[in-house]
């Protein structure tokens, strides 16, 4: 998979060199550049942003430098073309179910905002040429998108076929099958008085599945109950409403 990341900030994305994300890199399974925004601007001072028409406070990152950008990272005759995502507040919710698909593109491009955001013309005049996705990771507001990008490179990169070493932690994994999952127990069997469920350590692996999958309803039933409600009937057993 290949990935362009730009940013008026292209240290923040250092991260993206290290660890698992760092192996996938060095590996050739991910191809990722991160470039500087400025490097398309062509005044002394580097100019990025402006006032916002219409008024109000912040600045608004200028369509120029964009347009120049994403010209310059996405060949006229790539095909498919890649996806341009753009992290911003009011965008839609990022998922797992995002991080899937995204895993299976070819290519992606994350343009990050900083300020008020970027002029809309942008997001406009790319929708001509590729997909398009304004993603937010959650309900608050961040300073500008390069964390949401470490965020989301994370999510999609454990995806990638031979990153994991272990494809088995992606199936029982939360949100895997719309639960969260049930809390995990390693040695010693005993610690500071607080002892593993004995269920764990019977042996019997039609018990201890049972469990796991009792604790996760019980727990998604507390922490999340919007996902328990989103879950259908057919992906709950008899044994499930039970408990
Ligand atoms: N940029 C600023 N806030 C953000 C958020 N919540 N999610 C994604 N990108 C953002």
């Amino acid at each position: 998979m290949r990935v362009d990341v730009v940013s008026i900030f292209p240290e923040y994305l250092a991260p993206l060199d290290l660890s698992l994300i760092g192996r996938a890199r060095a590996s050739g399974v991910l191809d990722l550049a991160v470039h500087d925004l400025r490097t398309w601007t062509h005044d002394v001072h580097r100019t990025v942003d402006d006032t916002p028409y219409g008024g109000g406070p912040g600045m608004v990152m200028r369509p120029e430098p964009w347009g120049e950008a994403l010209d310059a990272l996405v060949p006229v005759e790539e095909d498919p073309p890649p996806r341009l995502v753009v992290p911003s507040p009011a965008g839609v919710p990022f998922r797992q179910a995002l991080a899937h698909e995204w895993a299976a593109e070819s290519h992606l491009i994350f343009a990050c905002g900083r300020y008020e955001g970027i002029d809309q013309r942008v997001l406009e005049h790319a929708a001509t040429r590729m997909p398009v996705t304004e993603v937010s990771l959650g309900d608050y507001v961040l300073f500008g998108g390069e964390v949401a990008v470490l965020v989301i490179m994370e999510a999609v990169t454990r995806l990638l076929p031979g990153v994991l070493g272990n494809a088995d932690s992606l199936a029982e994994e939360s949100h895997a099958h719309g639960l969260l999952e049930a809390p995990v127990y390693t040695k010693p069997p005993g610690w500071r008085g607080h002892d593993v469920p004995e269920i764990l350590r019977s042996g019997d692996h039609g018990r201890i599945a049972r469990w796991r999958r009792d604790q996760a309803l019980i727990r998604t039933a507390r922490r999340r109950p919007d996902m328990l409600a989103a879950l259908a009937a057919t992906d709950l057993d008899k044994r499930d409403v039970a408990a």
